[in-house]
């Protein structure tokens, strides 16, 4: 085996080039412009999944919202699991962030006298999402990664896929990736890595998520000994379609769409989210928060009040009463998925929804400065849990959780490296295991088909860890997800080519996948309660004096999970009853 070309070395490394990545990026060339910092992604930087969010990005701007309107709705929108301090700072940061973007030429919708607009989103009190209409991704990210072109000296590694951080001397030193054009293992040496590789919806069967949402950072941290937080928040979106699971964004409802059961009927009226109303009204009915709409839709299937369809239960939302013009000038990309994925035009006919995972609450366990407990380790986005989003994020505020966190991630890590020596020889032979690792995949001829794995591993996590839950129902999840890590040991990956090997890929992937659905089942055993996303029909109720706390994931030496629990931090809102309708 070869021992591969010297490994190139840089200050910073980011892995991830969506939103969070980016920002990061930025931060640092701002910071600190003599430090030599490279950004390896996947894909190419304007692929990363932060490209497909629509509706918009919460931010407090209106004359009659408040910062502290918008934490507060933060706070009990995530069922007081949220840590106050991180809250504060990221809604008195999320303004001038966008603000920002705005500086580096994202277009956001305006009012007609030129202010920018903002419109309602699920469980916020006021309107203060900005859009950019309904491709407020792709403009937030265009924007910045625009940006990062005037950095002449950001070295890029596209289409490079990381495989394991070199960890020596209790300190992240770099990685390991696989460059996807030539198949070539190599080390990449760092003295700062910040992880920004996004979610892992992939772990489950129907998700709003692109096919690279894998979980990677999530568990290359994890692996490294880096403790995972509050994995059991998985986030259900209320209305998916149903065959892909592509998303159609809540602005949708935002915008006065009603969902409809299968007699017609705004159901939600007879569910806990405030009054029902012939115009939108904030907080209440379609634009309650997402945890109780998704389980207001479990409940229509119990009681026989969802239509069929091929591919199960759904209801209908209905936008037809908006007409043509507020929709195309709107919900343009809406539209655009209905005609082009189900044939349905929503300006005349009802649009079949469902939920669908969309979010984890959980991730990489982090400081208010993006920081891991693994000196020299940083992670941001959706990769990380801060937390602000505590057990249900609410609509909107992951976009500007991305640039919130990962400038700040990007600030701290420019400020570690300064004091930080150069890497040490121990991580050499990590070098040389991984490198056997990843060849020996090439061309293994086991018997297990990734495809085949993959599909019984999304199959239990639906079963296991959909909208409501059970102790026997995780525990045989677990069970399941253990013989799947046994028969990945004969996993066969039968394209033996160099060059992008997506099998090889999809195989490492799955490897990272099994380890998040493990942690996430481990630690939703542990919630003895139901409190947000995280419903069990065993513990129905929240219970703050054993639960008002994280739980954290560590991975054992014999890759089993452990847990142990971290407090809340509580400011000034003291834990309460959720409220909706006004
Ligand atoms: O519905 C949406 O547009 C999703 C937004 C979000 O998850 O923040």
């Amino acid at each position: 085996m070869s021992e591969g070309p010297q490994p190139a070395s840089h200050d910073v490394l980011l892995i991830g080039g969506g939103l969070a990545g980016l920002r990061a990026a930025v931060a640092i060339a701002e910071a600190n412009p003599a430090l030599d910092v490279a950004v390896v992604s996947k894909v190419y930087p304007m692929r990363s999944h932060s490209v497909s969010a629509e509706g918009g990005a919460a931010g407090a701007i209106a004359e009659d919202d408040s910062l502290d309107e918008h934490a507060h709705d933060t706070v009990s929108g995530g069922d007081w699991l949220g840590d106050q301090d991180a809250i504060e700072a990221f809604i008195a940061e999320a303004p001038r962030e966008l603000l920002q973007l705005e500086h580096w030429g994202c277009p956001w919708s305006r009012q007609p006298d030129g202010r920018i607009a903002v419109r309602p989103f699920g469980g916020m009190k006021n309107k203060r999402t900005w859009f950019a209409a309904d491709k407020t991704g792709f403009h937030m990210l265009h924007a910045l990664f625009q940006t990062t072109l005037k950095y002449e000296e950001l070295v890029r590694y596209d289409e490079w896929f990381v495989t394991r951080l070199l960890v020596d001397d209790g300190r992240v030193q770099g990685v390991v990736a696989v460059e996807l054009m030539s198949g070539e293992v190599q080390a990449i040496h760092a003295k700062a890595v910040v992880l920004a590789t996004g979610g892992c919806g992939k772990v489950f069967p129907f998700t709003t998520n692109a096919n690279i949402n894998t979980g990677d950072g999530m568990s290359l941290a994890y692996r490294a000994g880096a403790p995972l937080k509050d994995m059991e928040m998985v986030q259900y979106h209320p209305t998916g379609l149903p065959f892909t699971g592509i998303l159609i964004t809540e602005a949708a409802r935002a915008e006065g769409g009603y969902l409809v059961n299968k007699d017609g009927y705004r159901y939600l009226q007879d569910y806990d989210l405030g009054t029902p109303s012939p115009t939108p009204v904030l907080r209440s009915m379609e634009l309650g928060p997402r945890d109780r709409l998704s389980q207001a839709f479990v409940h229509e299937v119990e009681k026989g009040r969802t239509a069929d369809s091929p591919y199960g239960p759904v209801v209908h939302l209905d936008l037809r009463h908006l007409g043509a013009k507020v929709i195309e000038a709107k919900l343009p990309m809406v539209r655009e998925l209905c005609l082009r994925y189900e044939r349905i035009d929503p300006v005349t006919e009802l649009v079949p929804v469902r939920p669908v995972v969309h979010y984890m609450m959980g991730g990489v366990h982090t400081d208010i400065h993006g920081a891991t407990p693994l000196a020299g380790l940083y992670a941001a986005g959706e990769t990380a849990c801060v937390s602000i989003n505590g057990a249900n994020r609410l609509g909107s505020n992951s976009l500007p959780e991305c640039l919130v966190f990962g400038a700040r991630a990007g600030r701290a890590a420019a400020e570690y490296v300064a004091s930080v020596g150069p890497s040490s020889a121990g991580i050499a032979a990590q070098v040389r295991d991984e490198r056997r690792r990843v060849e020996a995949l090439i061309g293994s001829d086991g018997t297990e088909r990734v495809s085949a794995l993959r599909d019984e591993m999304q199959a239990t996590m639906e079963e296991a860890a959909g909208i409501y839950r059970t102790g026997p129902g995780m525990s045989k999840g677990a069970d399941a997800l253990g013989e799947l890590q046994e028969r990945m040991s004969g996993v066969r990956v039968g394209d033996s080519s160099r060059t992008f090997n997506t099998e090889l890929v999809a195989a490492l992937e799955l490897a990272n996948m099994l380890d998040i659905a493990q942690t996430m089942l481990h630690t939703g055993l542990q919630r003895e309660e139901s409190r947000g996303a995280h419903q069990r029909l065993d513990f129905p109720v929240r219970d703050d004096d054993r639960f008002l706390t994280h739980l954290l994931a560590y991975r054992d030496a014999d890759g089993s999970a452990r847990t142990e629990q971290l407090p809340v931090t509580i400011t000034r809102w003291p834990p309460g009853e959720r409220k909706y309708g006004r």
